[in-house]
């Protein structure tokens, strides 16, 4: 077990002699008892008020004003720091994939995957930030006026990433606001803490004392401590409505805290009457259960045409029993134990509460648990008034409902309180076109004949509602993290 004691503040790794959290991994063994255990895999630091506090008040001196070492130091130098820990995350590659894999149960080809995205989003903010107007040397002449305009940081950044990508979407959000300038407390997400372990003596040399500093649990006490102090500039969260809509109001009034969030989806595949169903399929599995349905931008609900619904739920469920279900560690398999215990009742009364209201469980094993293993549950009909039909599921259960009329699926979507993605799978161009002008007014991408997804990570990642405030992808994320400022003078 790894039994994390270290933690950065202020540019020196301490060592914390105070309670600690026990991690279990997701990934089960039987007990001399022959009852399922979850593995204990290591600890981390339940930091206490005054941990916080110092953490807090760190970033608060790098910072100094917008005079502190960092904020004024020029983009380049500041490429050249964020490089250099790159270079040492790189060589931590097969610690932190294995941490990401026991942490969490994502598959280890999956783990990969996240940790290479990781490395290539860093390399290509670089090169944005290279392209941004950020050059001290471009000026520009209106009306008499001479200006040079800088992107400028905002200040003390609190980073708080999900657990379903702990490593690459912490980190998309992370470096973008380090690399304009900000100084940062970082609080890993609840599952995938230890992952950071290996990382902070990269952060320890590669960048000036103070500008990252991380703290970690209890979150519920020592993060509304520090928004209530009135000291930190930015809030950035990828994780729950419900924490961020907590979080933002504890700033005293006077403060003005920005908030970047990435935050609850509920998004639906609307499959017309015309569409190609093995596609369809294929991108609706996938959608729904690559990793366990644990991805904000998983399809949660299947809105599928009456005159095909028969044909479609018969290939899904065919496909859905060829999915591999295992270790995370097993070649190919894509259905893992989940991290978060309290989500197998919650799944377990989603699908209950659907029963009682009239709908079933299609397919053959669907819902069953073992350990922390869910089995995947198609359930249908799903209604208005079941659990499943506006709730985000996050997890391994596909809600499918049937529709007449077109308006009804549309109405869906516009009338949910979220709105991230949707995507149609149909073969008429002209009914498609139609019916995308209104659905781009209403989340921020339309995936044709796909399923949902973030990425490529220069296209915007954004959501409308109650699913995002602010948006992110390579550039947005620069953006997003610093301000236009200028300096002007008369001709
Ligand atoms: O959990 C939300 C992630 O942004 C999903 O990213 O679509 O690349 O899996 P992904």
């Amino acid at each position: 077990p790894l039994r994390q004691r270290t933690y950065l503040v202020n540019g020196e790794l301490k060592t914390w002699d105070g309670e600690v959290q026990r991690v279990l991994s997701p990934v089960c063994v039987r007990s001399a008892d022959g009852e399922l255990e979850q593995i204990e895999i290591g600890s981390y630091p339940m930091h206490d008020e005054a941990a916080s506090d110092a953490a807090l008040d760190a970033a608060v001196n790098a910072y100094d004003n917008g005079r502190g070492e960092w904020p004024t130091m020029s983009v380049a130098q500041r490429i050249d720091c964020i490089e250099n820990f790159t270079r040492q995350m790189v060589a931590q590659r097969q610690r932190i994939v294995q941490l990401i894999m026991w942490e969490i149960g994502k598959s280890l080809a999956d783990s990969e995957k996240e940790f290479d995205r990781t490395v290539e989003y860093i390399k290509a903010t670089v090169e944005a930030l290279k392209e941004l107007d950020n050059s001290n040397s471009r000026f520009t002449v209106v009306e008499g006026t001479i200006g040079q305009v800088r992107r400028t940081p905002l200040g003390v950044v609190l980073c708080m990433g999900p657990y379903n990508y702990p490593l690459n979407e912490t980190f998309a959000t992370l470096i973008p606001a380090l690399i304009m300038g900000n100084t940062l407390v970082f609080k890993p997400p609840k599952f995938g803490v230890l992952l950071f372990a290996p990382l902070l003596e990269a952060f320890r040399t590669a960048l000036p004392k103070g500008v990252l500093n991380t703290v970690y649990g209890p979150g519920a006490v020592i993060v509304p401590r520090m928004l209530n102090s009135g000291k930190v500039n930015v809030l950035t969260l990828i994780g729950s409505s419900k924490v961020a809509d907590h979080l933002k109001k504890q700033p005293p009034k006077a403060h003005r805290l920005r908030a970047i969030l990435g935050l609850d989806a509920k998004n639906a595949a609307i499959v017309l009457p015309d569409a190609d169903i093995e596609l369809a399929v294929r991108e609706c599995l996938l959608g729904a259960l690559s990793f366990n349905g644990q991805r904000c931008t998983a399809l949660k609900m299947l809105l599928v045409h009456q005159s095909i619904v028969d044909k479609f739920l018969q290939r899904f469920v065919e496909e859905l029993d060829k999915l591999k279900i295992g270790m995370p560690w097993e070649k190919g398999v894509q259905i893992t134990p989940l991290p978060e215990l309290s989500k197998i009742s919650y799944l377990t009364d989603c699908i209950k509460d659907a029963q009682q209201k009239g709908a079933r469980v299609i397919n053959d094993g669907g819902g069953t648990v073992c350990g922390t293993l869910f089995y995947p549950a198609v359930v249908y009909p799903v209604r208005e008034g079941m659990k499943l039909y506006r709730e985000e599921q996050f997890g391994p259960v596909v809600p499918v409902m049937a529709f007449d009329d077109i308006e009804t699926a549309l109405e869906y979507v516009i009338t949910s309180e979220h709105g991230q993605q949707v995507s149609i799978f149909g073969t008429d161009p002209d009914l498609i076109g139609a019916m995308v002008d209104p659905l781009v007014n209403q989340v921020c991408r339309v995936n044709l004949n796909c399923q949902c997804q973030r990425g490529p990570d220069v296209f915007p990642f954004a959501g409308r509602k109650d699913s995002a405030e602010g948006t992110l992808s390579v550039t947005d994320a620069l953006r997003a993290f610093s301000i236009r400022s200028m300096v002007a003078a008369k001709q």
